[in-house]
């Protein structure tokens, strides 16, 4: 039987070897040290730049435990929004040292936006290339993206995501730059941001780009899902911002 459940777990890091390399499985064994991880459950989903695994902590808790990898992210998208962050000056060019910025940059956003009072997952502690995170979900079934459950009530939401954009950047200076409905949880009817490592403070060489970016594409969501008497992105990006429209 123990046996059996050996088998089984290393069959199911085996499947994500490319993950779990040896320096992450040192730093998991280190965070399961300290207590932060009791143990590691199953994932919830692949991406681009990281896997999301759910797991429990020493006090049986679910935690969402966000794994990027060392060797195949893009780092030179990573980059771009890492430089002209006057938070993370002196960055060594090495992938390394990009991909563990990235992952502290990510904690540092998410406690801007708890310290905002917007939606999203509490940051718990970033190590290396680990970012332990509150699990959004029931149970342990993780809330769904808005783009898969899009909101029952769309005006209402639209006028909280807006309320989000703006708290984050007028209250922290943040700018999420990656905002659409796949980036949005749909956790029982609230809106919960997540995927918050790219966003750059309001003096980032791109961030006015950006913002207008995030607008646009939620503007042009809830205009896919139907919604009449959507503002103008201009006005919305003014009204953030304070700035005229192409300020
Ligand atoms: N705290 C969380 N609680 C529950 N589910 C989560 C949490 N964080 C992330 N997820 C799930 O994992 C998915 C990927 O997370 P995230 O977008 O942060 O990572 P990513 O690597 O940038 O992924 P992608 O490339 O798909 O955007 C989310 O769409 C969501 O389904
Ligand atoms: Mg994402």
């Amino acid at each position: 039987m123990i046996r059996e459940k050996y088998t089984k777990e290393k069959e199911k890091f085996k499947t994500y070897k490319e993950v779990f390399d040896e320096p992450t499985m040192r730093t998991i064994h280190k965070l399961t040290n300290e207590g932060h991880i009791e143990y590691v459950m199953g994932p919830i989903s692949t991406g681009k730049e990281a896997n999301v695994f759910l797991a429990k902590n020493s006090d049986d808790e679910f935690i969402a435990v966000k794994i990027f990898r060392t060797e195949t992210s893009s780092f030179e998208n990573m980059l771009k929004y890492i430089k002209g962050d006057r938070r993370f000056e002196n960055i060594k060019p090495r992938k390394k040292d990009i991909v563990f910025t990235w992952c502290k940059k990510e904690f540092k956003n998410l406690e801007k936006a708890y310290n905002a009072g917007v939606d999203a997952p509490r940051p718990i502690i970033s190590r290396d290339n680990i970012l332990l995170l509150e699990f959004i979900g029931e149970g342990e079934i993780p809330a769904p993206t808005a783009k898969k459950n899009p909101p029952k009530d769309p005006k209402k939401w639209l006028t909280k995501i807006l309320n989000m954009i703006k708290a984050l950047y007028q209250k922290e200076s943040l700018i999420h730059g990656d905002l659409s409905e796949y980036n949005i949880l749909n956790f029982a009817e609230k809106p919960i941001l997540i995927d918050i490592g790219q966003g750059v403070l309001k003096d980032h060489p791109a961030a006015l780009e950006l913002l207008k970016k995030d607008i646009e594409n939620i503007l042009n969501w809830f205009k896919r899902l139907g919604l009449k008497d959507i503002p103008e992105a201009n006005k919305v990006y003014k009204e953030i911002t304070g700035k005229k429209e192409d300020g």
